[in-house]
């Protein structure tokens, strides 16, 4: 098979990172570069965090851009109560030497796309770049092979608001006027937002006993994969009364690498930029507003087969060990 090409545009962040890793684990993907966004983290910590994980993984030959410090209309709100200060949950990994990091995540995106039309962007933080791309220049931004967007939510409940998810909430306007322009540009009418939202992702829980699974198959990365999750599973007992924590970004990732691992509908989506609901998604499933589908939104995910997915490509599991662990483990638990 020939590897896809592929930039991730994220704000690492925990899970972001836990993406990254797979990403790079996945022959079906090429990670040609990375651009980091205003999100869980301020950019300059986010470039950071990519480094570290582009370190562990031996890969510190792709490069890393700093994009969009700020939302385009709304104050900048970070997600640092979840992610930790360091945005890795105060895991206090050192940031390594040998990383290329370059400025203007935009110009970067432009450059590719004014010139090739067979890279994708998977992207796992607020739209923020990409709406800057498209006010730049809208042909390269139309030359995206394919968008896939972690992000929105169809019908989980927000984790922002009642009804809004963080990337989308965090930039509004930018999810908007990128779900717009799929609604509504004609170089665009044959492709779709490929919609990873909380429908999906709130499926994925990597739970304490998957990561005791991680450390024996992997020490080395099962001890990162804990040290940065530790914080992550905290804050998810408080908040959610969740054993473990949600993994929303790799889900993204897994599904480029293999579309059966979700299933959805393609429908006109719409992002609510003012009022109580900003950030809000509206999926119009039953075509009331008759407008052109921009998406494809994701609502049925395989968990076990994300599991053996992501246990296999990033830490080496062997797939029958994984399956039979995954059967004794998922039996009764969130998962199951
Ligand atoms: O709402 C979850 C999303 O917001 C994830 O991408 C997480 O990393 C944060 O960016
Ligand atoms: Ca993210």
């Amino acid at each position: 098979m020939n590897a896809q090409k592929v930039i991730l545009d994220c704000d690492p962040g925990i899970d972001d990172s836990l993406a990254i890793m797979l990403a790079l684990s996945c022959p079906e993907i090429d990670v040609v570069g990375i651009t980091i966004v205003c999100g869980n983290v301020p950019v300059s910590k986010g470039v950071q965090n990519a480094c570290k994980v582009l370190d562990w993984m031996g890969r510190t030959d792709i490069p890393v851009y700093k994009g969009e410090e700020k939302p385009l209309v709304r104050p900048y709100v970070d997600a640092m109560d979840t992610h930790g200060k360091d945005g890795l949950g105060q895991s206090g990994f050192p940031v390594p030497s040998g990383c290329t990091v370059k400025d203007n995540a935009v110009a970067y995106l432009e450059s590719v796309f004014t010139t090739q039309k067979d890279v994708s962007v998977i992207a796992l933080g607020p739209l923020t770049n990409l709406e800057r791309l498209l006010e730049r220049n809208r042909a390269a931004f139309c030359n995206i092979r394919e968008l896939i967007s972690m992000g929105g939510t169809y019908k989980s409940h927000g984790n922002c608001s009642p009804v809004a998810e963080y990337n989308y909430w965090c930039d509004p306007d930018a999810a908007a006027h990128v779900y717009t322009a799929f609604s509504s540009l004609p170089e665009l009418k044959d492709k779709f937002i490929h919609m990873v939202g909380l429908d999906v992702t709130r499926k994925i829980v990597l739970t304490p006993n998957i990561l005791e699974y991680m450390k024996n198959v992997n020490p080395s990365l099962g001890q990162k994969i804990e040290a940065i999750t530790r914080f992550y599973f905290d804050f998810h007992w408080k908040q959610e009364g969740v054993i473990g924590c949600v993994l929303n970004d790799p889900l993204a990732v897994a599904y480029f690498a293999d579309r059966s691992l979700c299933h959805g509908f393609t429908t006109y989506t719409a992002v609510e930029t003012t009022g109580i609901s900003y950030g809000q998604t509206l999926c119009d499933a039953f075509q009331i507003w008759n407008q052109l589908h921009n998406s494809k939104v994701l609502t049925q995910v395989d968990t076990k087969k994300f599991m053996m997915l992501f246990l296999c490509r990033v830490l080496g599991a062997q797939p029958d060990q994984a399956s039979k662990v995954l059967d004794q483990i998922l039996v009764g638990e969130v998962l199951a």
